[in-house]
């Protein structure tokens, strides 16, 4: 199996343990992501937020979400020197975030949710931090020089910034607003082709047995997360309650997603994809092939 997936995030972490624990075949990495099985017919499987996926979904309706690996209710960090003790407070503030990614789009639902519209605040885009010390231009640095009052990414940016403000930080999050959904991705055409469809199931199977582990056992694997991306093994600890490891498809996804493509679509001026189309993009056919291994 050939796996796309950025290399840099806790969430990506699972699929080395598996290949290295648990997975009897032969699974390489590549750094990349939902959008390489578009574009690379050699990728049999692709790791990304929701985000990506529907993307990519928009204009390559051969995509299938087929596994999720970890739901992460991402955390906004505030600064209260900025006057901030509640999200409304953030009418007129600069907010830290990446544009373009479900980062971007919880930063949206966050603020819609507390009565903002995007004009009633200014989005920054800046870098996240995996360790201490963080440099120029990424987030705990740039709330700590008041270029942000606040940021929302993925971790362990977030906890950074929370360390490097002190008690002036605040922290909001809600994860029935927003949840990074983080996901396998890969293509009609492999489920189709019964070899590479076997791998997959059994890939999967492999990934289940390094969940119980992450959920289960998490000492066993903070040094070997924080090894795998440049972090400290006590920050890994610290973030671990954000990340929700999964190993099922939840029954809100369709809902969830066609409520996040209308966004996508408006963004990025293309026409919405239904819901319709959205279901049929989230296959639970291998999570039940596996479980019956
Ligand atoms: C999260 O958001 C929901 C929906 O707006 C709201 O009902 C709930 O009170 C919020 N929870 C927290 C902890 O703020
Ligand atoms: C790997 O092979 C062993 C021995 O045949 C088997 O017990 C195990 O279930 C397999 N693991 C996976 C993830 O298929």
């Amino acid at each position: 199996l050939k796996i796309a997936s950025s290399l840099q995030w806790i969430e990506h972490t699972p699929q080395p343990y598996a290949i290295k624990n648990f997975f009897n075949g032969s699974a390489t990495l590549t750094s990349g992501g939902v959008a390489n099985l578009a574009s690379d017919k050699s990728i049999d499987l692709a790791a990304n937020a929701e985000t990506q996926g529907l993307l990519q979904y928009a204009s390559h309706k051969n995509i299938r979400m087929i596994y999720t690996i970890v739901d992460v209710p991402y955390r906004i960090v505030a600064n209260k020197a900025s006057g901030i003790t509640k999200l409304s407070d953030l009418k007129g503030k600069k907010i830290g975030t990446m544009p373009g990614t479900s980062a971007g789009y919880f930063i949206n639902q966050m603020m819609a949710n507390a009565g903002l519209k995007s004009g009633d605040y200014t989005v920054v885009s800046g870098n996240v931090c995996m360790k201490t010390p963080c440099g120029a231009g990424t987030f705990p640095q740039m709330i700590s020089n008041k270029q942000v009052d606040a940021f929302g990414i993925w971790e362990p940016a977030v906890e950074l910034g929370a360390n490097a403000l002190g008690s002036n930080a605040v922290i909001f999050q809600n994860a029935s607003i927003y949840r990074e959904v983080y996901s396998l991705f890969t293509t009609t055409d492999k489920l189709k082709d019964a070899t590479t469809r076997k791998s997959i199931v059994a890939f999967i199977k492999a990934l289940n047995q390094a969940l119980d582990v992450f959920k289960n056992n998490p000492d066993k694997v903070y040094q070997t997360v924080a090894s795998a991306v440049g972090m400290d093994a006590a920050v890994v600890k610290a973030v671990w309650p954000v990340h929700k490891w999964s190993g099922t498809l939840a029954s809100d996804l369709v809902d969830f997603m066609t409520e996040e493509d209308q966004y996508l679509a408006k963004q990025n001026g293309r026409a919405t994809t239904s819901k319709t189309d959205i279901a049929a993009f989230v296959d639970s056919s291998i999570i039940q092939e596996a479980a019956a291994l």
